[in-house]
């Protein structure tokens, strides 16, 4: 059997909203991404990611569709998009959509038939329930069940048109779509089948483990303190998932070519992934776990932890032990709802330029297909703040005011948490240029322009051979041509180390060790036959080659590749 394409594949996001805007409304468009096509084909990557670009309320940034057939005016046409499809696979990249079926928006012409009466055809479309027996529906605490919303307060809205509440694990806008029903089903993938024949070639699917629900919704358990329970045992990879992916791939993807499709999904264990992504299961090719990017997530969610390297690797070896035989994972540090990895789990102040080359070294030389989101290849770090204010983002604002007004905390803790992982650090304009607001737009942009932009921008990028943009257009080139990074075995070394992270893959008789410094000290990696390897030959590094005891200067990656004799 030949390999998928996609194992060798490098995707990149582009969040459009905040990439180009070519009309000066301060909104990115889609002809601001036709215009920076370049940009992405000269750093090479394999596959373009779209987050939401259909009509929407915009609530949560397009999250909340009201339209799956269409464009919403701020991004363009369809038209418009035909031509970036034709731009995009002209210079032989491929363009996946991203797919929001979990909920829609409340203005959906769906949603608006479903909430128009009980015994309206598309009442079911939805989950609707009344108030909890013995209480005034649209009374404090009358929810069906205790569950809280991603975005704060109940999962729950009242609804007075017809006396009872319906379903909304995120925003009031989004309500939940009921999977259970046959026609919301053939709906949803006959909507999949009309992109598919437009030309695009596959899907990210968004919070996609959450689309099965034990129909019974029962109360969640409630932590002590917390305002809401814990609905995600009856969602959470609920009792039909697989089912409903498998008639998925039926109804829609079989039979059809070199797709790639990806699942969102929150809370994925390894044993679970490994079910969602064997080829023989016909589901899907690939997930995103959660487990890293949760890391530094203690008990209390407005008390940082600090990261601890030995977690994260642990997390790593798990998954990378895990899916070593049957299945493939999704390799990401940023994405549009994390903070800047650079910020995070790198030195943006003094050693920026290192320690993002490290991160991508060591995120791209795992098993599975590595994603970049847009500003990642510059180096972009978290944007500075000052107070709520600042924050567009509904998650910020709601959490915000659930953990304030409701839970009595303080404005300050909450913000020192937002800072540091809120989504709108991701969200900030792509910096192109040092002009004001950075060349993404000639109007007012939506969301401030982190003033960093004069220094660090895809101009000057470009302009210095020493870049992080050069750099990971290395680290593609080389998932393009080593075999071993694509299908390697993978082994963990120093597991026990908390400065160090490295590895190595072995394909035949190649053998590569990377090596990444998480930290501004020197640090000597104490591995084996480490003069050995100091010998064979350095592929890539993001400094000078280290000396024969493998001693890595702060944030240095080392990337080498020795031939065994058998
Ligand atoms: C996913 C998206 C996120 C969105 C949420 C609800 O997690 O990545 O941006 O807010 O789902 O659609």
């Amino acid at each position: 059997m030949t390999e998928p394409w996609w194992k060798s594949a490098v995707v990149y996001q582009i969040y459009p909203r905040s990439f180009a805007d070519s009309d000066g409304d301060g909104m990115g468009d889609l002809r601001g991404i036709i215009d920076h096509l370049d940009h992405l084909a000269g750093l090479g990557v394999d596959v373009l990611w779209l987050s939401p670009v259909y009509p929407s309320p915009q609530d949560d940034n397009g999250y909340d569709i009201s339209d799956y057939s269409g464009i919403d005016p701020v991004f363009g046409t369809l038209e418009i998009f035909d031509e970036l499809l034709a731009g995009v696979h002209a210079r032989g990249m491929k363009l996946i959509m991203d797919l929001v079926v979990n909920h829609s928006s409340d203005e959906h012409p769906w949603f608006v038939e479903s909430r128009s009466s009980t015994d309206n055809p598309k009442r079911d479309w939805y989950w609707w329930r009344p108030a909890r027996p013995g209480m005034e529906p649209g009374a404090p605490g009358a929810e069906p069940t205790n569950w809280g919303s991603s975005f704060g307060g109940p999962a729950w809205r009242y609804d007075e048109t017809t006396d009872e509440y319906y379903l909304h694990l995120f925003s009031t806008k989004q309500p939940d779509l009921n999977w259970e029903n046959p026609e919301v089903r053939e709906a949803i993938y006959a909507m999949m089948r009309w992109w598919l024949d437009r030309g695009v070639d596959g899907f990210r699917m968004d919070v996609i483990n959450f689309i099965s629900k034990d129909p019974a919704l029962p109360d969640g358990e409630l932590p002590m303190g917390a305002a809401y329970g814990n609905g995600a045992t009856a969602f959470l990879n609920g009792p039909r998932i697989h089912e409903f992916l498998h008639e998925m791939y039926e109804q829609v993807f079989a039979g059809r070519e070199a797709l790639l499709n990806v699942g969102e999904m929150p809370g994925v264990t390894v044993e679970q992934a490994i079910l969602y992504t064997d080829p023989a299961r016909e589901e899907l090719d690939m997930v995103f776990q959660f487990d890293h990017v949760w890391v530094d997530r203690g008990p209390d969610p407005w008390i940082l932890q600090p990261l601890k390297l030995t977690n994260l690797k642990a997390i790593f070896g798990r998954w990378q032990a895990g899916l070593a035989q049957v299945g493939w994972n999704s390799l990401y540090w940023n994405n549009h709802d994390q903070p800047r990895a650079v910020s995070r789990y790198g030195d943006d102040r003094d050693y920026r330029v290192e320690s993002a080359k490290m991160l991508g070294t060591v995120l791209h030389l795992h098993r599975g297909t590595p994603y970049i989101y847009q500003g990642e290849e510059l180096g972009m770090t978290n944007a500075p703040f000052a107070g709520i204010a600042d924050f567009r983002d509904i998650e910020a604002l709601g959490l915000y005011a659930q953990a304030v007004e409701q839970e009595g905390r303080s404005p300050e803790d909450v913000l020192t948490v937002l800072r540091a992982r809120g989504r709108d650090n991701s969200r900030t304009p792509m910096q192109w240029d040092s002009s004001p607001h950075a060349g993404f737009t000639s109007g007012t942009p939506w969301l401030a322009v982190n003033p960093n932009h004069v220094e660090i921008n895809a101009a000057a990028a470009l302009a210095d051979p020493d870049s992080v943009y050069y750099y990971y257009r290395k680290l593609i080139d080389l998932r393009h041509t080593e075999p071993a990074v694509v299908d390697g075995d993978f082994t963990m070394l120093l597991p026990h180390d908390e400065q160090l992270y490295a590895y190595t893959r072995r394909l035949g008789d190649t053998e590569l060790l990377v090596i990444g410094n998480f930290s501004g000290e020197a640090a000597k990696a104490d591995i084996d036959d480490a003069a050995a390897w100091t010998s064979a030959e350095l592929v890539l590094t993001n400094t000078a080659a280290p000396p024969d005891d493998l001693t890595l200067g702060p944030w240095q990656a080392v990337v080498y590749r020795r031939k065994l004799s058998r």
